[in-house]
Protein backbone atom coordinates (compact mmCIF):
# COMPACT_ATOMS: atom_id res chain seq x y z
CA UNK A 1 0.00 0.00 0.00
CA UNK A 2 1.48 3.20 -0.88
CA UNK A 3 0.54 6.62 0.57
CA UNK A 4 -0.63 9.36 -2.57
CA UNK A 5 -0.35 12.90 -2.07
CA UNK A 6 -3.17 14.32 -3.97
CA UNK A 7 -3.10 18.03 -4.77
CA UNK A 8 -6.41 19.93 -5.79
CA UNK A 9 -8.62 16.70 -4.97
CA UNK A 10 -11.49 18.77 -4.46
CA UNK A 11 -11.03 19.68 -7.79
CA UNK A 12 -13.10 18.32 -10.98
CA UNK A 13 -10.48 16.08 -11.89
CA UNK A 14 -8.41 15.70 -8.89
CA UNK A 15 -11.60 14.40 -7.27
CA UNK A 16 -12.45 11.99 -9.89
CA UNK A 17 -8.88 10.98 -9.18
CA UNK A 18 -9.18 10.16 -5.26
CA UNK A 19 -12.78 8.03 -6.00
CA UNK A 20 -10.57 6.27 -8.76
CA UNK A 21 -7.64 5.73 -6.60
CA UNK A 22 -9.73 4.31 -3.49
CA UNK A 23 -12.02 2.29 -5.73
CA UNK A 24 -9.22 0.48 -7.90
CA UNK A 25 -6.22 0.11 -5.37
CA UNK A 26 -5.17 0.18 -1.77
CA UNK A 27 -3.17 3.55 -1.87
CA UNK A 28 -4.16 5.54 1.11
CA UNK A 29 -4.89 9.23 -0.16
CA UNK A 30 -4.33 12.55 1.55
CA UNK A 31 -5.96 15.62 -0.40
CA UNK A 32 -3.89 19.14 -0.20
CA UNK A 33 -6.65 21.55 -1.51
CA UNK A 34 -7.08 25.38 -0.91
CA UNK A 35 -10.66 25.23 -1.40
CA UNK A 36 -10.61 28.60 -3.92
CA UNK A 37 -13.99 29.10 -5.57
CA UNK A 38 -13.27 25.55 -7.80
CA UNK A 39 -12.60 23.29 -4.65
CA UNK A 40 -15.77 21.26 -3.24
CA UNK A 41 -15.37 19.04 -0.41
CA UNK A 42 -18.88 17.82 -0.95
CA UNK A 43 -16.77 16.00 -4.22
CA UNK A 44 -15.53 13.79 -1.91
CA UNK A 45 -18.19 12.82 0.31
CA UNK A 46 -18.80 9.16 1.01
CA UNK A 47 -15.61 7.82 0.35
CA UNK A 48 -13.94 5.69 3.43
CA UNK A 49 -12.52 8.00 6.19
CA UNK A 50 -10.00 5.13 6.51
CA UNK A 51 -8.47 5.46 3.26
CA UNK A 52 -8.39 9.74 3.18
CA UNK A 53 -7.05 11.97 5.07
CA UNK A 54 -8.50 15.93 4.29
CA UNK A 55 -5.69 18.59 3.97
CA UNK A 56 -7.03 22.22 3.98
CA UNK A 57 -4.07 24.17 2.72
CA UNK A 58 -1.48 26.05 -0.31
CA UNK A 59 0.60 24.22 -2.31
CA UNK A 60 2.61 27.74 -2.49
CA UNK A 61 3.14 27.64 1.35
CA UNK A 62 6.21 25.37 1.51
CA UNK A 63 6.28 25.27 5.32
CA UNK A 64 3.16 23.47 5.46
CA UNK A 65 3.38 21.43 2.70
CA UNK A 66 7.10 19.98 3.22
CA UNK A 67 5.64 17.77 6.21
CA UNK A 68 3.17 16.13 3.99
CA UNK A 69 5.31 15.84 0.90
CA UNK A 70 8.11 14.07 3.41
CA UNK A 71 5.21 11.71 4.30
CA UNK A 72 4.02 10.86 0.96
CA UNK A 73 5.31 7.81 -1.83
CA UNK A 74 4.39 10.38 -4.36
CA UNK A 75 2.91 13.20 -5.07
CA UNK A 76 0.09 13.87 -7.63
CA UNK A 77 -0.28 17.24 -8.43
CA UNK A 78 -3.55 18.78 -9.75
CA UNK A 79 -3.91 22.15 -7.83
CA UNK A 80 -4.14 24.63 -10.30
CA UNK A 81 -6.00 28.10 -11.33
CA UNK A 82 -7.62 26.01 -14.36
CA UNK A 83 -9.89 28.37 -16.06
CA UNK A 84 -8.85 30.12 -19.44
CA UNK A 85 -11.39 33.08 -18.88
CA UNK A 86 -10.47 33.96 -15.32
CA UNK A 87 -6.66 34.34 -16.34
CA UNK A 88 -7.75 36.54 -18.86
CA UNK A 89 -9.28 38.98 -16.53
CA UNK A 90 -7.04 38.42 -13.65
CA UNK A 91 -3.14 36.35 -14.75
CA UNK A 92 -1.70 36.73 -11.25
CA UNK A 93 -3.28 33.99 -9.16
CA UNK A 94 -2.51 31.76 -12.17
CA UNK A 95 0.95 32.47 -11.75
CA UNK A 96 0.92 32.36 -7.65
CA UNK A 97 -0.43 28.75 -7.69
CA UNK A 98 0.94 27.32 -10.96
CA UNK A 99 4.37 28.40 -11.47
CA UNK A 100 5.13 29.35 -6.94
CA UNK A 101 3.27 26.70 -6.20
CA UNK A 102 4.58 23.62 -8.59
CA UNK A 103 8.02 25.61 -7.46
CA UNK A 104 7.28 24.62 -3.60
CA UNK A 105 6.11 21.35 -4.67
CA UNK A 106 8.81 20.67 -6.42
CA UNK A 107 11.82 21.43 -4.25
CA UNK A 108 9.95 19.28 -1.28
CA UNK A 109 9.87 16.51 -3.51
CA UNK A 110 13.86 17.15 -3.86
CA UNK A 111 14.40 17.60 -0.58
CA UNK A 112 12.62 14.03 0.29
CA UNK A 113 13.30 12.17 -2.90
CA UNK A 114 9.56 11.50 -3.08
CA UNK A 115 7.96 10.68 -6.60
CA UNK A 116 6.31 13.46 -8.57
CA UNK A 117 3.51 12.98 -11.11
CA UNK A 118 3.07 16.48 -12.55
CA UNK A 119 -0.75 17.35 -14.20
CA UNK A 120 -0.58 19.34 -17.01
CA UNK A 121 -2.75 20.49 -20.50
CA UNK A 122 -2.36 19.83 -23.61
CA UNK A 123 -2.52 23.69 -24.23
CA UNK A 124 0.67 24.23 -23.22
CA UNK A 125 1.29 23.48 -27.46
CA UNK A 126 -0.89 25.90 -28.49
CA UNK A 127 -2.83 25.19 -31.29
CA UNK A 128 -3.71 24.01 -34.24
CA UNK A 129 -5.66 24.83 -37.61
CA UNK A 130 -8.79 23.33 -38.27
CA UNK A 131 -8.46 21.32 -41.31
CA UNK A 132 -4.75 20.38 -40.26
CA UNK A 133 -4.54 16.36 -40.20
CA UNK A 134 -1.82 16.95 -37.61
CA UNK A 135 -2.32 16.09 -33.69
CA UNK A 136 -0.53 17.37 -30.50
CA UNK A 137 2.50 14.64 -29.79
CA UNK A 138 5.03 14.36 -27.21
CA UNK A 139 8.03 16.02 -29.45
CA UNK A 140 5.40 19.36 -30.17
CA UNK A 141 7.48 22.82 -30.00
CA UNK A 142 5.05 24.56 -26.70
CA UNK A 143 3.62 27.53 -27.50
CA UNK A 144 1.24 28.68 -25.40
CA UNK A 145 -1.62 31.42 -25.94
CA UNK A 146 -3.45 32.52 -22.81
CA UNK A 147 -2.15 33.28 -18.88
CA UNK A 148 -3.62 29.66 -18.09
CA UNK A 149 -1.99 28.03 -20.30
CA UNK A 150 1.85 29.99 -20.07
CA UNK A 151 1.41 29.25 -16.40
CA UNK A 152 1.20 25.37 -17.22
CA UNK A 153 3.57 25.65 -19.58
CA UNK A 154 6.54 27.04 -17.01
CA UNK A 155 5.71 24.37 -14.28
CA UNK A 156 5.80 21.87 -16.74
CA UNK A 157 9.49 23.40 -17.60
CA UNK A 158 10.23 23.95 -13.90
CA UNK A 159 9.69 19.82 -13.42
CA UNK A 160 11.64 19.16 -16.54
CA UNK A 161 14.44 20.86 -15.41
CA UNK A 162 14.33 19.41 -11.52
CA UNK A 163 14.01 16.30 -13.18
CA UNK A 164 17.44 16.83 -15.19
CA UNK A 165 19.46 19.16 -12.80
CA UNK A 166 18.27 17.75 -9.15
CA UNK A 167 17.33 13.87 -10.56
CA UNK A 168 13.41 14.31 -9.28
CA UNK A 169 11.78 11.62 -9.80
CA UNK A 170 9.28 13.20 -12.09
CA UNK A 171 6.89 12.15 -14.93
CA UNK A 172 4.31 15.05 -17.17
CA UNK A 173 0.99 13.79 -18.22
CA UNK A 174 -0.54 16.68 -21.10
CA UNK A 175 -4.14 15.77 -21.41
CA UNK A 176 -6.79 17.09 -23.65
CA UNK A 177 -10.70 18.81 -22.28
CA UNK A 178 -12.21 16.42 -19.92
CA UNK A 179 -15.80 16.22 -19.10
CA UNK A 180 -18.10 13.66 -16.44
CA UNK A 181 -19.59 14.80 -12.75
CA UNK A 182 -17.77 17.00 -10.62
CA UNK A 183 -16.77 19.49 -12.78
CA UNK A 184 -17.67 23.21 -12.22
CA UNK A 185 -19.97 25.09 -13.89
CA UNK A 186 -17.96 27.64 -15.34
CA UNK A 187 -16.44 24.97 -17.99
CA UNK A 188 -18.28 24.72 -21.22
CA UNK A 189 -20.01 21.49 -20.70
CA UNK A 190 -21.64 21.86 -17.28
CA UNK A 191 -22.41 25.49 -17.95
CA UNK A 192 -24.90 24.58 -20.77
CA UNK A 193 -25.98 21.50 -18.88
CA UNK A 194 -26.92 23.72 -15.91
CA UNK A 195 -28.50 26.24 -18.23
CA UNK A 196 -30.73 24.52 -19.68
CA UNK A 197 -31.76 23.14 -16.03
CA UNK A 198 -32.50 26.80 -15.45
CA UNK A 199 -34.03 27.55 -18.35
CA UNK A 200 -31.03 30.03 -19.57
CA UNK A 201 -30.12 29.38 -22.83
CA UNK A 202 -26.43 27.96 -23.53
CA UNK A 203 -23.80 30.26 -24.48
CA UNK A 204 -21.64 29.37 -27.54
CA UNK A 205 -18.53 31.67 -28.02
CA UNK A 206 -18.19 33.30 -31.16
CA UNK A 207 -19.74 30.68 -34.06
CA UNK A 208 -18.67 28.08 -32.30
CA UNK A 209 -16.06 26.48 -34.73
CA UNK A 210 -13.41 26.23 -32.31
CA UNK A 211 -12.58 21.97 -31.59
CA UNK A 212 -11.67 20.18 -28.12
CA UNK A 213 -10.53 16.95 -27.97
CA UNK A 214 -12.93 15.25 -25.35
CA UNK A 215 -12.13 12.92 -22.93
CA UNK A 216 -13.89 11.29 -19.91
CA UNK A 217 -12.61 12.11 -16.30
CA UNK A 218 -12.07 8.60 -15.41
CA UNK A 219 -10.29 7.92 -18.36
CA UNK A 220 -7.69 10.61 -17.35
CA UNK A 221 -7.47 9.31 -14.14
CA UNK A 222 -6.78 5.89 -15.20
CA UNK A 223 -4.27 7.37 -17.45
CA UNK A 224 -2.25 9.33 -14.22
CA UNK A 225 -2.37 6.25 -12.18
CA UNK A 226 -0.99 4.34 -14.95
CA UNK A 227 2.04 7.01 -15.57
CA UNK A 228 2.54 6.79 -11.67
CA UNK A 229 2.55 3.17 -11.49
CA UNK A 230 5.13 2.31 -15.07
CA UNK A 231 5.67 5.69 -16.79
CA UNK A 232 9.16 5.84 -17.13
CA UNK A 233 11.02 8.43 -15.21
CA UNK A 234 11.62 11.68 -16.54
CA UNK A 235 8.70 11.41 -19.68
CA UNK A 236 6.49 13.05 -20.77
CA UNK A 237 3.10 11.45 -21.84
CA UNK A 238 0.21 12.96 -24.07
CA UNK A 239 -3.39 11.95 -22.92
CA UNK A 240 -6.13 11.66 -24.97
CA UNK A 241 -9.27 9.19 -26.48
CA UNK A 242 -9.67 10.49 -30.08
CA UNK A 243 -12.82 12.78 -29.24
CA UNK A 244 -12.38 16.06 -31.29
CA UNK A 245 -15.59 18.00 -31.69
CA UNK A 246 -16.39 21.76 -32.75
CA UNK A 247 -18.38 23.49 -29.59
CA UNK A 248 -21.68 24.23 -32.06
CA UNK A 249 -21.77 20.58 -32.46
CA UNK A 250 -21.48 20.08 -27.98
CA UNK A 251 -24.08 22.88 -27.95
CA UNK A 252 -26.40 21.16 -30.45
CA UNK A 253 -26.10 17.39 -28.67
CA UNK A 254 -26.59 18.91 -25.14
CA UNK A 255 -29.60 20.49 -26.54
CA UNK A 256 -30.78 17.34 -28.64
CA UNK A 257 -30.00 15.05 -25.54
CA UNK A 258 -32.53 17.36 -23.14
CA UNK A 259 -35.03 17.65 -25.28
CA UNK A 260 -34.44 21.34 -26.38
CA UNK A 261 -35.10 22.89 -29.86
CA UNK A 262 -31.35 22.30 -31.98
CA UNK A 263 -31.05 26.39 -31.89
CA UNK A 264 -32.03 27.52 -28.38
CA UNK A 265 -28.85 29.01 -27.90
CA UNK A 266 -26.75 32.51 -27.99
CA UNK A 267 -23.55 33.18 -30.08
CA UNK A 268 -22.18 36.06 -27.64
CA UNK A 269 -18.17 37.63 -27.76
CA UNK A 270 -15.84 35.19 -28.30
CA UNK A 271 -12.97 35.01 -25.94
CA UNK A 272 -9.72 36.92 -26.48
CA UNK A 273 -6.60 34.41 -28.50
CA UNK A 274 -8.99 31.90 -28.68
CA UNK A 275 -7.17 28.67 -29.71
CA UNK A 276 -8.85 27.19 -32.24
CA UNK A 277 -8.20 23.85 -32.01
CA UNK A 278 -6.48 20.76 -29.53
CA UNK A 279 -6.16 17.38 -31.20
CA UNK A 280 -4.10 14.60 -28.83
CA UNK A 281 -2.16 11.95 -30.32
CA UNK A 282 -1.76 9.48 -27.38
CA UNK A 283 -0.11 6.42 -29.30
CA UNK A 284 2.98 7.15 -26.44
CA UNK A 285 0.77 5.99 -23.51
CA UNK A 286 -1.19 3.27 -25.39
CA UNK A 287 1.66 1.32 -27.23
CA UNK A 288 4.17 1.73 -24.07
CA UNK A 289 2.12 0.99 -21.44
CA UNK A 290 -0.78 -0.45 -23.03
CA UNK A 291 -3.82 2.50 -22.00
CA UNK A 292 -6.77 2.18 -23.46
CA UNK A 293 -10.16 4.63 -23.12
CA UNK A 294 -13.12 2.95 -21.51
CA UNK A 295 -15.66 5.79 -22.34
CA UNK A 296 -15.45 5.46 -26.00
CA UNK A 297 -18.90 7.02 -27.10
CA UNK A 298 -19.15 10.52 -26.49
CA UNK A 299 -22.97 11.16 -26.63
CA UNK A 300 -23.22 8.30 -23.90
CA UNK A 301 -20.65 9.86 -21.73
CA UNK A 302 -22.95 12.82 -22.11
CA UNK A 303 -25.98 11.40 -22.10
CA UNK A 304 -24.71 10.03 -18.42
CA UNK A 305 -23.19 13.21 -17.18
CA UNK A 306 -26.74 15.47 -17.98
CA UNK A 307 -27.60 12.42 -15.51
CA UNK A 308 -25.36 13.41 -12.72
CA UNK A 309 -26.23 17.11 -13.37
CA UNK A 310 -29.67 16.13 -13.50
CA UNK A 311 -29.51 14.43 -10.04
CA UNK A 312 -27.12 16.43 -8.16
CA UNK A 313 -28.25 20.58 -8.43
CA UNK A 314 -27.24 20.44 -4.51
CA UNK A 315 -23.73 20.16 -5.34
CA UNK A 316 -23.57 22.88 -8.27
CA UNK A 317 -26.77 25.28 -6.83
CA UNK A 318 -24.50 26.80 -5.03
CA UNK A 319 -21.82 28.23 -7.44
CA UNK A 320 -24.17 28.61 -10.16
CA UNK A 321 -25.80 32.73 -9.65
CA UNK A 322 -22.18 33.62 -8.79
CA UNK A 323 -20.51 32.00 -12.08
CA UNK A 324 -23.24 33.64 -14.38
CA UNK A 325 -22.83 36.88 -12.77
CA UNK A 326 -19.13 36.69 -13.17
CA UNK A 327 -19.72 35.99 -17.17
CA UNK A 328 -22.42 38.83 -17.14
CA UNK A 329 -19.57 41.17 -16.62
CA UNK A 330 -17.25 39.35 -19.33
CA UNK A 331 -20.29 40.13 -21.70
CA UNK A 332 -20.28 36.50 -22.17
P1 LIG B 1 -10.34 22.71 -10.96
O1 LIG B 1 -10.27 24.19 -11.11
O2 LIG B 1 -11.65 22.03 -11.04
O3 LIG B 1 -9.70 22.28 -9.55
C1 LIG B 1 -8.52 22.86 -9.07
C2 LIG B 1 -8.39 22.47 -7.59
O4 LIG B 1 -7.15 23.01 -7.10
C3 LIG B 1 -9.50 23.07 -6.71
O5 LIG B 1 -9.96 22.09 -5.79
C4 LIG B 1 -8.81 24.21 -5.98
O6 LIG B 1 -9.38 24.47 -4.70
C5 LIG B 1 -7.40 23.68 -5.87
N1 LIG B 1 -6.40 24.74 -5.74
C6 LIG B 1 -6.31 25.89 -6.47
N2 LIG B 1 -5.26 26.63 -6.02
C7 LIG B 1 -4.68 25.91 -5.01
C8 LIG B 1 -3.55 26.15 -4.17
N3 LIG B 1 -2.82 27.27 -4.28
N4 LIG B 1 -3.24 25.21 -3.26
C9 LIG B 1 -3.99 24.08 -3.13
N5 LIG B 1 -5.06 23.82 -3.88
C10 LIG B 1 -5.40 24.73 -4.82
O7 LIG B 1 -9.31 22.13 -12.02
P2 LIG B 1 -9.40 20.81 -12.90
O8 LIG B 1 -10.14 21.09 -14.12
O9 LIG B 1 -9.77 19.69 -12.03
O10 LIG B 1 -7.85 20.66 -13.32
C11 LIG B 1 -6.95 19.95 -12.47
C12 LIG B 1 -5.59 19.89 -13.13
O11 LIG B 1 -5.70 19.22 -14.37
C13 LIG B 1 -4.99 21.26 -13.43
O12 LIG B 1 -3.61 21.20 -13.17
C14 LIG B 1 -5.27 21.47 -14.90
O13 LIG B 1 -4.28 22.28 -15.48
C15 LIG B 1 -5.17 20.04 -15.40
N6 LIG B 1 -5.96 19.74 -16.61
C16 LIG B 1 -7.29 20.03 -16.67
C17 LIG B 1 -8.02 19.66 -17.79
C18 LIG B 1 -9.52 19.93 -17.89
O14 LIG B 1 -10.12 19.66 -18.92
N7 LIG B 1 -10.17 20.45 -16.86
C19 LIG B 1 -7.37 19.04 -18.86
C20 LIG B 1 -6.00 18.78 -18.78
C21 LIG B 1 -5.30 19.11 -17.64
O1 LIG C 1 -7.41 21.35 -23.13
C1 LIG C 1 -7.33 21.19 -21.76
C2 LIG C 1 -7.93 22.40 -21.07
O2 LIG C 1 -9.34 22.30 -21.23
C3 LIG C 1 -7.57 22.48 -19.59
O3 LIG C 1 -6.19 22.69 -19.47
C4 LIG C 1 -8.32 23.62 -18.90
O4 LIG C 1 -8.05 23.62 -17.51
C5 LIG C 1 -9.80 23.42 -19.14
O5 LIG C 1 -10.52 24.51 -18.57
C6 LIG C 1 -10.09 23.32 -20.63
O6 LIG C 1 -9.82 24.57 -21.27
P1 LIG C 1 -10.82 25.22 -22.36
O7 LIG C 1 -10.60 26.67 -22.38
O8 LIG C 1 -10.75 24.45 -23.63
O9 LIG C 1 -12.24 24.84 -21.64
P2 LIG C 1 -13.61 25.63 -21.45
O10 LIG C 1 -14.55 24.66 -20.81
O11 LIG C 1 -13.42 26.93 -20.78
O12 LIG C 1 -14.07 25.90 -22.95
C7 LIG C 1 -14.19 24.85 -23.91
C8 LIG C 1 -14.53 25.49 -25.24
O13 LIG C 1 -15.87 26.01 -25.19
C9 LIG C 1 -13.65 26.66 -25.62
O14 LIG C 1 -13.46 26.65 -27.02
C10 LIG C 1 -14.47 27.89 -25.22
C11 LIG C 1 -15.89 27.43 -25.45
N1 LIG C 1 -16.92 28.00 -24.56
C12 LIG C 1 -16.71 27.99 -23.21
C13 LIG C 1 -17.68 28.44 -22.36
C14 LIG C 1 -17.45 28.47 -20.84
C15 LIG C 1 -18.13 28.43 -25.10
O15 LIG C 1 -18.34 28.42 -26.32
N2 LIG C 1 -19.11 28.87 -24.25
C16 LIG C 1 -18.93 28.89 -22.90
O16 LIG C 1 -19.87 29.30 -22.16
Amino acid sequence: MARLLVTGGAGFIGSNFVHHVINHTDHHVTVLDKLTYAGNRASLVGLPQSRLTFIEGDVADSLSTDDLVADADAVVHFAAESHNDNSLNDPSPFLQTNIVGSFALLEAARRHRTRFHHVSTDEVYGDLALEDPMRFTESTPYNPSSPYSSTKAASDLLVRAWVRSFGVAATISNCSNNYGPYQHVEKFIPRQITNVLRGIRPKLYGEGRNVRDWIHADDHSAAVLMILEKGRLGDTYLIGADGEKDNKSVVELILHLMGQPADAYDHVKDRVGHDLRYAIDSSKLRDELGWQPIYRDFESGLAATIDWYRNHEDWWSPSKHATEALYAQYGQ
